[in-house]
Order: structure tokens, then C-alpha cells, then sequence
């Protein structure tokens, strides 16, 4: 018989993973053909690919907030299509934080309020939350706006409050969609390098969307996917090049264009 496979080396595999959307007409839509893939714990991870490809729908799937068609999404070695949505919950609260393009902030409630909301439902003791919060948002920059509502702040600065929610109680994951979409250049500059710490200094595995190179250019690992499905996916271990490997391929071909211009 052959061996079962130990993927609790891994923050999150995807095995054969398909979604189909069906709309309330009844009229259905493949969004993910068939996705395996493994990203190491502490890994740094950006995925790329046109609109519509199936971005959101991956991360979703990652963070456990919607349910694969068929196939399976294993978390930190557990296969989630084993929970229930009690089970699921749970995992997504210890395990998992959330950054959103649209920042997802609480309008009514202050800069801090928003922060320590999501440790307030989980019952965590809220002193220390509460310290840890105004520490981390001075970090980010923040410390003397803390009882601002989010439409008193810019995008840049909505954003750093979302971080560092998503951040406040060391999820193991962070999944963060299109987190800089939103941004100009200098902000999102300030967003990234906040990811970048967190990933090296807490060993967060991170994964997030981007249409942006640049951005791409901040994570470890590139995964491409079109039309639901990777590209260059020869094998379960999908993403199998680096940032390294594509500047080494931006190199060469410059060494060609050089070549053929003499
Ligand atoms: N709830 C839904 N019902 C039906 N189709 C959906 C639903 N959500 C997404 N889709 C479709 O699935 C495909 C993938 O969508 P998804 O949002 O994952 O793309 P994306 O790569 O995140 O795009 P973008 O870069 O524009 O955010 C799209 O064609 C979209 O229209
Ligand atoms: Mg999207």
C-alpha cells in the first residue's frame, strides 16, 4: 500500500482543487480547473494572474471561507473537507488573518476599536491585546491615530489598520487580496515592507494577490494561474521557480536583445 503522504510540513496544499459557480439561473461557471499545490510554512507567496482568473477564488478557498466543488484543501496538515463549519470557524480564527483591497474596516468604530474587535470575539484577555494593538499601530506609523474613525485616514493608512488586524492575534497564515490595489507606489511600498517583517520576524506564511510585478517582487515565490488553472504546472509542486530564477530569466533575455542589436 502506498504511503500516505505528510504534508504537515506545509502551511497549505491543494489537491486537485476545482470550483464551479453556480448562479441563481442555475447557469454554471468553472472558475478553478484542477489546482495542487504546496506552500511551505513561512513562505512568502505571491499569486499572479489576468482578471477573472481565479485569484479571489483561490485565496478564498485558502482561508477556508468558501468550499471546494471536489478536491481537497489541507491547512497546516488538515484536510478541512473533514470539518464542519464550527471546526472551520475555529481554524480560520487561530490560524488564518485576512487583508482585503477594500480594507473591510468598521466605519463607526475607532482605529484601535477595529484592531482588537476580532480578539474581543474570540474572549482572548483584552489588556494585553490592547497594549500589543497600539504598539503595533505606532509601529506602522499609527500610534497618534488611534481613536480616528477609518474615513478620517487615507487608503495607505486604512490599510496598515487592516494589517495589523489581521496581524494582532499571529495568525500562522495571511492571506491578503490584492492588498495594495488600492494604493500609491509609496504606500504600498510601506504595506509590503510590514508583510516582509511579519513573514521573517513571526514566520507568517503569507500569501497575496497582485496584478503588479513589483509587488510580486516583494514575495519568495511566484504562482502563476490563468483561466483556473497554474501555468507551468508540471507537477503537485506547482510553483517551482523563484523571483530569482525570473530575474535570471529578465537577464538573459536582455543579454539576447543585446546580442541581436550588435
Ligand atoms: N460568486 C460567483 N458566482 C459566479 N461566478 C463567479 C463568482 N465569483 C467569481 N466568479 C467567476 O469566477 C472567475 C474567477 O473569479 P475571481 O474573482 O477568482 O478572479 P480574480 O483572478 O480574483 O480576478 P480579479 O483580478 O479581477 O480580482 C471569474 O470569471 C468570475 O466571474
Ligand atoms: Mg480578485
Amino acid at each position: 500500500m502506498p504511503k500516505a503522504e505528510d504534508l504537515t510540513r506545509y502551511a497549505i496544499s491543494l489537491r486537485d482543487v476545482h470550483k464551479v459557480y453556480t448562479n441563481k439561473a442555475g447557469m454554471q461557471y468553472i472558475a478553478l480547473r484542477g489546482i495542487s499545490l504546496d506552500i511551505e510554512k513561512g513562505d512568502f507567496v505571491a499569486l499572479m494572474g489576468p482578471s477573472g482568473s481565479g485569484k479571489t477564488t483561490l485565496l478564498d478557498l485558502m482561508g477556508t471561507l468558501d468550499t471546494p466543488t471536489s478536491g481537497r484543501v489541507i491547512i497546516d496538515g488538515t484536510d478541512t473537507s473533514e470539518m464542519n463549519g464550527n471546526k472551520l470557524a475555529e481554524l480560520r480564527n487561530s490560524t488564518i488573518g485576512f487583508v482585503f483591497q477594500s480594507y473591510n474596516l468598521i466605519s463607526y468604530l475607532s482605529v484601535l476599536d477595529n484592531v482588537t474587535l476580532p480578539s474581543k470575539v474570540k474572549g482572548v484577555a483584552t489588556k494585553a491585546t490592547i497594549e500589543d494593538s497600539e504598539a503595533m499601530l505606532a509601529e506602522v506609523g499609527l500610534g497618534e491615530k488611534l481613536e480616528k474613525r477609518p474615513n478620517e485616514l487615507s487608503g495607505g493608512e486604512q490599510q496598515r489598520v487592516a494589517i495589523v488586524r489581521a496581524f494582532i492575534n499571529k495568525p500562522r497564515i495571511l492571506l491578503a487580496d490584492e492588498p495594495t490595489g488600492n494604493l500609491d507606489s509609496k504606500s504600498a511600498k510601506v504595506v509590503l515592507d510590514i508583510l516582509t517583517r511579519m513573514c521573517t520576524e513571526n514566520s507568517t506564511t503569507v500569501v497575496l494577490s497582485t496584478h503588479d510585478p513589483e509587488v510580486a517582487g516583494f514575495a519568495r515565490h511566484i504562482i502563476h494561474i490563468r483561466d483556473g488553472l497554474l501555468e507551468n504546472a508540471s507537477s503537485t509542486r506547482s510553483y517551482n521557480y523563484s523571483l530569482h530564477d525570473l530575474m535570471n530569466e529578465k537577464e538573459k533575455q536582455k543579454k539576447r536583445h543585446a546580442n541581436d542589436k550588435k
